[in-house]
């Protein structure tokens, strides 16, 4: 069976064609209807039929088969092609109350998201979605890096306490879903090498913002015997190419989102590492203002966290991604490790994306002393009777070892410029909602 874009060419004309999809557009005239099908990937197909060989009830989104002779037809859209249709075989007839149309709340399309998907730009999205994920997986079978799965049901945080689901498990006792899969990562260096997955991270966001999910896709990954530099490489290396081989591949699809990808035609190595303490210098020349725990606005400075506003800052000049590195011990969970070369400091990093689009993903090295982690860990609330597997990996032959995490819808909301990350993923998830 061919698909609508299979018979944009010239090898086709004249000849009978079969294409299945569903009703998008629906032109009723005297003597002839037209009959646009989008097909089950998206392509879009004119076709032609005599208004009294039509079925009167044929609604927008019923399911056809079309089949009739291939005409090249300058007035046909989407490249001038049209079936000469002898045949319309209807699956089904769809309701007529189709709920999705032109102009309709934001709410209402999340509400119908399982219809909404059907919508050409979110076609393009789950597409382009589609290649991020292949190329990602790609990059680190090229390289030589082993994909395990993480378990998402788990005992301990990773990434502090206060964003952990925590859900009910057998005879009274409970667990939590996992924020990353970072420590099953580190435990697997030790048997398998540079190692990587890619799960569903949740986190009980309480703040609604155009980057924050409940549950997001996160791709993460974890070497031996690296140092910082060597994390960032890989990242860089990775990225880039993500990116190289996804606009090629997904033009059209960025073409239909009107989303331009000229700038990310520069995203190649090196990406530019700036220091933590550089950026706050940076910021605060700029008059950089944040809120204090008790609500009063100050200028930023040394020890407080990069937070949307200051990234965007931070990146808004820039075409292509940049490391911001060398974080407070402070502000980071209780595995980073510290600079041996500058107290108080981690050998931490996070990406930027350029343009304004902010943190895309944190890694670093990993701390390998079990009295500092044990003391961190105390200090972040955490029961340390979860942790006693996470720590054996620094008991029996510990090794520097380090890696990152990336949010793909991050990912996603930089290079297809979609403001609010909700369209970047198929189905979101977020403090409101949990459905469809
Ligand atoms: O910065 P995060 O919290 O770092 C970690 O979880 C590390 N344990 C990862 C690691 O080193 N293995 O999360 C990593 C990335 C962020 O940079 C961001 O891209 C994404 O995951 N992310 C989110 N994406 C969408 N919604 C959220 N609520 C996200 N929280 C993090
Ligand atoms: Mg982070």
């Amino acid at each position: 069976m061919l698909r609508a874009n299979d018979l944009k060419s010239t090898d086709h004309i004249g000849e009978k064609v079969t294409v299945r999809g569903w009703v998008y557009r629906l032109r009723k005239q005297k003597e002839n209807t037209f009959v646009i099908v989008r097909d089950e990937r998206g392509g879009i197909i004119q076709s032609v039929f005599p208004t009294n060989n039509i079925s009167p009830n044929l609604t927008i989104e019923s399911s056809v088969e079309v089949t009739g002779i291939l005409n090249k037809d300058a007035r046909a859209p989407e490249g001038g092609y049209e079936i000469r249709g002898t045949n319309l075989r209807v699956f089904n007839i769809s309701d007529a109350n189709y709920p999705i149309g032109e102009f309709q709340s934001v709410d209402l399309l999340l509400d119908n998201r399982h219809l909404t998907l059907r919508a050409r730009k979110m076609i393009a999205v789950a597409k382009i979605r589609a290649s991020v994920l292949k190329f990602a997986r790609n990059w680190f079978i090229t390289n030589d890096w082993m994909e395990i799965t993480a378990p998402i049901i788990v005992k301990g945080a990773v990434e502090g306490g206060s964003t952990l689901f925590k859900v009910k498990y057998f005879n009274n006792d409970y667990a939590y879903l996992s924020q990353s899969a970072q420590l099953y990562l580190e435990a697997m260096v030790f048997s398998l090498g540079p190692v990587w997955s890619l799960t569903p991270s949740f986190r009980a966001e309480t703040s609604r913002t155009v980057r924050h999910l409940s549950e997001f896709t996160h791709l993460e990954a974890e070497a031996p015997w690296v140092d910082l530099e060597d994390i960032l490489k890989v990242q860089e290396q990775l990225v880039s190419y993500i990116v190289e081989n996804v606009i090629i591949e997904r033009q059209d699809d960025f073409a239909l989102l009107k989303s331009d990808i000229s700038v990310l035609k520069n995203t190649r190595p090196p990406f530019e590492r700036i220091s933590y303490e550089k950026a706050i210098d940076f910021l605060r020349s700029k008059d950089f203002t944040v809120v204090d725990g008790n609500g009063v606005n100050r200028k930023i400075e040394l020890g407080d966290d990069l937070n949307i506003d200051s990234e965007r800052e931070l990146s808004k000049k820039h075409s292509r991604p940049l490391f911001v590195v060398g974080y407070p011990i402070a502000i980071k969970p209780f595995y980073v490790k510290e600079d041996p070369q500058n107290e108080g400091y981690g050998l931490t990093a996070d990406m930027l994306a350029p343009n304004g689009f902010g943190e895309i993903t944190s890694g670093g090295m990993r701390e390998d002393n079990n009295l500092s982690i044990t003391k961190k860990m105390e200090k972040e609330g955490l029961d340390i009777k979860s942790y006693q597997w996470y720590l054996d990996l620094r008991k029996y032959g510990s090794v520097p070892h380090g890696g990152f995490g990336l949010g793909i819808e991050r990912l996603m909301r930089w290079i297809t410029k979609i403001e609010d990350i909700k369209d970047t993923i198929l189905f979101p998830r977020t403090m409101s909602r949990v459905s469809p």
